[in-house]
């Protein structure tokens, strides 16, 4: 087993972390605190080639490995988890459906942009009444002649209005179970989709979280992803791989959190010495080191096992699992580490607390990881 980041990874991870010290840090708490969508920056991810990193070069995708990806997402996560949400749908969850499923027309019509970063997509599973329960999908879709007609509606859509494409999951035939669901290419401004309010979040709050209606939406049916009845397998082994990237956020969100700490505690004094110097911090230290260092190794594990072709829907649960719980805890030590002012804006550490917690919900909760470790454990 090699342990060794190539000379063209190493370069790809500088990058990243160059962007996200020089780009997204300025104004990180403005559009934090202030539900700012980072506009400018998303479209510099684009021209830097981190909106469709996975995607072959046909497309004008970056044509890298996963492991490009996963060390990309812990520099850019490290600063801002809302850009680096933003920047895992597209690339996890709507690049990748494409490119795996899609026609050559969806492709030369929808990829080439999304993976340039022209344009963003959204991935819409989730539901009032379908979250974890994926399967009871209640947005419907029927057909009437070359069009789908689709009613329903989606809960919790990141990049909800920034996006200009969405894939929808749809139900054709309740009897049918999972095996009716559909995975259809909605574009935006559609006569009868609306977009609801923006969600006011915790953490993350500078990505664009929506809830979407549709009525009657007629999309033509060459908008189809996969095969009818496909939907559902689409939408689970296209979570296996945004479950690594969710991984490497929470990764990023954690190592971001214990530099600020390591930085404070080398800088502040209590009881005549630098708090370095108290075993207590110390140790706190030395575990958030262990546990990142753990974590780093599941994410690069989960894209090792993506990129060698080999199963990877339980490596990718167990690294989002494993790096999501710990990065709840890393920067709940991080606020503890900084003492009163951990618990301000300015020193980021609270952002990232808050930022933390998204990752043990979405794309699957720490229960859901858990449910497809166990089987796989227990078959
Ligand atoms: N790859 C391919 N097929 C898979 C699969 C995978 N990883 N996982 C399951 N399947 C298949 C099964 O083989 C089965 O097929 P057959 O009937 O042909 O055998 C079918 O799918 C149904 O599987 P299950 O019986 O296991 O289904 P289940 O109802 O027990 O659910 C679950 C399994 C793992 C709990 C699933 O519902 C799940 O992952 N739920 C969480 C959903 C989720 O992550 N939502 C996140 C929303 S997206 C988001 O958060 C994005 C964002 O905005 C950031």
């Amino acid at each position: 087993m090699n342990f060794q980041l190539t000379d063209e990874h190493k370069l790809i991870r500088d990058t990243a972390r160059n962007f996200a010290q020089n780009e997204l840090l300025p104004g990180v708490i403005q559009r934090d605190e202030n539900q700012l969508f980072p506009k400018d920056q998303v479209k510099k991810m684009g021209e830097l080639g981190f909106m469709g990193m996975m995607v072959s070069p046909k497309y004008g995708g970056g044509g890298l490995d996963t492991i490009s990806y996963v060390l990309a997402m812990e520099e850019i996560s490290k600063v801002d988890a809302s850009s680096s949400v933003i920047m895992s749908v597209n690339n996890s969850l709507v690049c990748w459906g494409i490119e795996k499923y899609g026609t050559e027309e969806q492709k030369e019509k929808y990829l080439k942009k999304l993976a340039t970063g022209k344009i963003i997509g959204a991935f819409c599973l989730s539901e009032p009444e379908a979250g974890s329960d994926a399967t009871s999908q209640k947005t419907s879709v029927n057909e009437i002649g070359n069009n789908f007609i689709l009613n329903g509606s989606k809960n919790w859509i990141t990049n909800g209005n920034s996006a200009s494409i969405y894939i929808v999951f749809a139900q054709s035939d309740p009897n049918l179970g999972h095996k009716g669901i559909n995975a259809i290419i909605v574009e935006k401004g559609l006569k009868g989709f609306q977009i609801g309010p923006k969600e006011n979040k915790l953490g993350i709050r500078g990505s664009d979280t929506h809830s979407l209606m549709f009525d009657n939406v007629q999309v033509p049916k060459n908008n189809l992803l996969g095969k009818s009845g496909d939907g559902f397998k689409i939408a689970m082994q296209t979570l296996s791989g945004g479950r690594i990237g969710i991984a490497a956020q929470a990764l990023g969100i954690s190592s971001g959190a214990y530099e600020l700490a390591l930085k404070y505690s080398k800088e502040r004094k209590s009881f005549g010495k630098l708090i370095s110097k108290h075993q207590s911090i110390a140790f706190m230290l030395a575990e958030m080191a262990t546990e990142i260092e753990a974590s780093r190794l599941l994410c690069l594990h989960a894209a090792w096992e993506k990129d060698n072709d080999l199963k990877y829907d339980v490596s990718s649960a167990v690294a989002k699992l494993y790096a999501a719980e710990k990065a709840m805890k890393i920067t709940t030590d991080a606020v503890q580490i900084h003492g009163g002012y951990g618990f301000v804006k300015e020193y980021h550490v609270e952002r990232l607390m808050r930022d933390a917690k998204i990752t043990q919900i979405y794309e699957g909760t720490s229960q859901i990881q858990k449910i497809v470790i166990s089987r796989s454990i227990l078959k």
